[in-house]
């Protein structure tokens, strides 16, 4: 069982297209060039091929479609989709041959109205070859499987996952002071350094949530779709709903989505 639609198989498409370099430059990691964007924040060559096959892909089959991505921006188009992608999601996961990293496309709607709504994303981790989608209404996979969120209600018993932000940030103290508090009322955080999978993990109940402050529209467009199709819950940390403008999102089976909220806004 899986989502057979013309979109999410133009995404599928694209996405298993542009992970093939992937997979090899993840082989041969020393021969690759990095550069510094920004402390703690490389962009490599893999970045940009991949982000370029994408949108070659998705540009033939929908050229109708607009993008925002990590590394162009954004790229106007006529109609009333676009796609939000992030060709590495975890780079320095990458970086370090760390097999925890993803290419991460969500497609987002413009509504009458001016308002948009998340319809369809893929997340997919080349090295396991897991890839997760979620399509509005069709449910979310893994794979050829139906995932669901867990149906752990106390938070005690619950695996969480966040990330720390980059230590020269001003932020660093308060959300280790975060990250402090919460460890100690679950049976653990973890933080694995890729927040689109993070989100997948919690889609298929692997984490029972995921908070982090700071992420990007195309960290989060994919993986708010996978929550909502596998059942559970996507708001900001305040309880504000997280379309992915970036900020701050909460992502939970639903069950613990107001103490862990609660906690987290009390910190
Ligand atoms: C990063 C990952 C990481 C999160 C960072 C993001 P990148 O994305 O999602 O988990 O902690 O805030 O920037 O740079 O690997 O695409
Ligand atoms: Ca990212
Ligand atoms: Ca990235």
């Amino acid at each position: 069982m899986t989502i057979k639609t013309a979109l999410m198989n133009v995404l599928v498409a694209a996405v298993r297209k542009a992970a093939r370099g992937l997979v090899r430059d993840f082989g041969e990691l020393e021969h690759l060039q990095v550069s510094m964007k920004g402390p703690g924040d490389f962009v490599t060559s893999a970045d940009l091929r991949t982000e370029k096959i994408l949108i070659e892909e998705l540009k033939k089959v929908r050229p109708d479609f607009a993008f925002l991505t990590e590394e162009s921006g954004e790229i106007p188009g006529s109609g009333d989709c676009r796609w939000i992608i992030d060709p590495i999601d975890g780079t320095k996961n990458f970086l370090h041959a760390v097999p925890y990293f993803c290419i991460s496309v969500g497609v987002e709607k413009t509504l009458e109205g001016g308002k948009s709504d998340l319809i369809a994303g893929v997340v997919y981790n080349p090295i396991s070859d897991e890839l997760f989608m979620a399509e509005k209404s069709q449910g979310a996979f893994l794979n050829d499987r139906r995932i669901r969120v867990s149906t752990r209600k106390e938070l005690p018993e619950c695996l969480l996952a966040t990330g720390i932000p980059h230590q020269i940030t001003p932020t660093f103290e308060p959300r280790m002071k975060q990250m402090d508090v919460i460890a100690r009322k679950s049976t653990g955080v973890r933080c694995p350094g890729a927040g689109a999978l993070d989100l997948a993990y919690v889609a298929a109940g692997r984490y029972d949530g995921f908070w982090y402050h700071d992420l990007n529209p195309w960290d989060m467009a994919a993986g708010i779709v996978l929550i909502r199709e596998a059942g559970g819950k996507a708001s900001g940390i305040g309880g504000e709903v997280a379309l992915p403008r970036g900020g701050s999102i909460l992502a939970t089976n639903g069950l613990i989505h107001a103490p862990l909220g609660a906690l987290l806004t009390e910190v």
